[in-house]
């Protein structure tokens, strides 16, 4: 068993960013509920504890606390805001309801170094997010810093090895958060920082294999990143009890339905059904215009066909998803249903309640370049690893207005013009997403003598580090006057493209 540092959640949206930050110092850590039974932690035998942040004020009538016991299990602790005033009240020191709320950016001054801050500098610009503060300390612990609306920003007991930090750490604003976090790792819980994703792997592995038992497991694949990793996982932890299905729903981009038989055939010797439901999605979506429309008869088509599918496969126990962790928005609610907050946009997140499957979502506590490196690990090839995001609705969202197999097929080979130009150029890997999108619009052009009347195709190339906000890429002007040229001329159907340079916010990166 890996040295364990137990993340106990109060609800912070921040709280698998704290796991994150944990496994980036090579520690491994497993997040629990807040209310996890004390034996429950000690089977962990955790080398250290962090009490995460959460919505909750420590004054309110049922705000989640964690077993007391947690303080005599001799291990080091750490409180991050929430946590923090948990750990200050529950120790015997006083929390006020602050007139003086701080959220966002802060000036943190250090007067004492103690364990957190070691070998760091004397002012560090960290960020904050809350109402109540700390207002007397519990007996044995020391002030370590302030921020201009805190006294007790950072706190210590050296003697039990308990810490507090009234701002958070963990997020990426926070200036050297990353070493706060890792010296609470090293200097307080002796962590050797040895672990990594090979580690996890193999942990996973297990995992899945002792929650699946005998029984079988369905996934639907789409070629993508997630739920190629998630397939190729599975599959080396219960083989042939794996079955992978691929709707090809007719929205695909050139050549894809090959290239994921090519990747199971290579990568991942598993058993894949492929569906060919092309026609079927076209049949449902014939005159449609409407984006909503669009979007959810493709949804409810996918479900049908994937049902379908399943059907025929005999008992199946489990559907497998490759949902990421910011796929979720999960929190430990405050006396409600951890279920119903959880949120997926996944595909498949709407399958019949009769079928009865049981969640498997292995990397769900993942972030996306995690994932790319755990698909490393698995052996999966990067040109499947570092593949743009494509939506679930495919081309079907990229076609505006209605939808017919001959603008398919002009889109599609338009489409893969740019993008095989993007990697010519060693451009691709610089975007976070480029494509086309075949526009309702025809225009007049002069080809040879004729005068031609035909469809106009928009590049679409944006930069982004989370697809929230993303800005339109500057490719440079010989770049697009190649493919502009290349599509013209070699797509039949398409006479004028354009290049969109909107951003988002206000624009979307899909056009519908
Ligand atoms: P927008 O267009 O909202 O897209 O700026 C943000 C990111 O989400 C992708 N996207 C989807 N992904 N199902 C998905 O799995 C969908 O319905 C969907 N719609 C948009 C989009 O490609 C971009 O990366």
């Amino acid at each position: 068993m890996p040295q364990t540092i137990v993340v106990l959640d109060f609800g912070s949206q921040y709280t698998q960013v704290i796991a994150r930050r944990i496994r980036e110092a090579n520690v491994f850590s497993s997040v629990l509920p807040y209310n996890s039974k004390l034996s429950d932690i000690r089977k962990q035998s955790p080398v250290g504890i962090v009490l995460s942040g959460g919505p909750a004020s420590v004054f309110a009538k049922d705000s989640p606390k964690p077993n007391p016991g947690i303080f005599k299990l001799g291990v080091p602790i750490l409180g991050i805001c929430y946590g923090l005033q948990l750990m200050g009240k529950m120790l015997g020191g006083e929390v006020k309801s602050s007139d003086r709320r701080e959220y966002g950016r802060g000036t943190l001054t250090i007067e004492r170094k103690g364990t957190l801050f070691s070998g760091l500098p004397t002012k560090l610009s960290v960020w904050n997010s809350h109402g109540d503060s700390l207002a007397k300390l519990p007996k044995g612990f020391r002030v370590l810093a302030k921020t201009e609306n805190s006294s007790y920003a950072a706190i210590e007991d050296s003697k039990r090895k308990f810490f507090g930090l009234q701002f958070h750490p963990e997020v990426e604003h926070s200036e050297k958060g990353n070493i706060v976090i890792k010296n609470f790792l090293t200097k307080a819980c002796g962590c050797k920082g040895d672990w990594d994703m090979g580690d996890f792997l193999k942990a996973s592995i297990d995992q899945i294999r002792k929650v699946v038992g005998k029984e079988r497991v369905i996934l639907g694949l789409s070629g993508g990143v997630d739920s190629s990793v998630a397939a190729a996982l599975i599959h080396q932890a219960i083989g042939d009890q794996l079955t992978c299905i691929f709707v090809d729903n007719g929205l695909l981009r050139l050549h894809e339905r090959e290239q994921v038989k090519t990747l199971f055939k290579n990568h991942i010797p598993g058993k894949l059904r492929v569906a060919k439901a092309g026609s079927l999605f076209l049949r449902k979506l014939k005159g449609v215009k409407d984006p909503e429309k669009k979007r959810k008869i493709i949804g409810k088509t996918f479900i049908e066909v994937f049902d379908q599918e399943v059907s025929k496969l005999g008992k199946i126990d489990f559907l497998a998803q490759g949902t990421l962790y910011p796929d979720v928005i999960e929190s430990v609610p405050v006396g409600g249903n951890p279920a119903a907050l959880i949120k997926s946009h996944h595909n498949v997140g709407g399958l019949p309640k009769r079928m009865k499957l049981k969640l498997l979502e292995p990397l769900r506590e993942l972030f996306k370049d995690e994932v790319r490196n755990l698909g490393r690990e698995l052996g999966l090839p990067e040109s499947v690893l570092m593949r743009h995001p494509f939506p679930g609705p495919g081309l079907g969202v990229r076609v505006v207005g209605d939808l017919s197999q001959t603008k398919l097929k002009v889109l599609r080979e338009a489409d893969h013009i740019f993008i095989e130009e993007l990697f010519k150029h060693k451009l691709y890997h610089k975007l976070w997403q480029a494509f086309c999108v075949f526009l309702p619009v025809r225009s007049v052009g002069v080809m040879g003598d004729e005068r031609t009347y035909e469809n106009v195709i928009c590049m679409r190339a944006v930069t982004s580090s989370d697809a929230m906000t993303a800005d339109w890429a500057q490719l440079p002007d010989k770049f697009l006057r190649k493919v502009s040229n290349r599509i013209i001329n070699e797509v039949k159907g398409a006479n004028r493209v354009v290049y969109d340079i909107s951003s988002k916010p206000p624009s979307t990166i899909e056009w519908e």
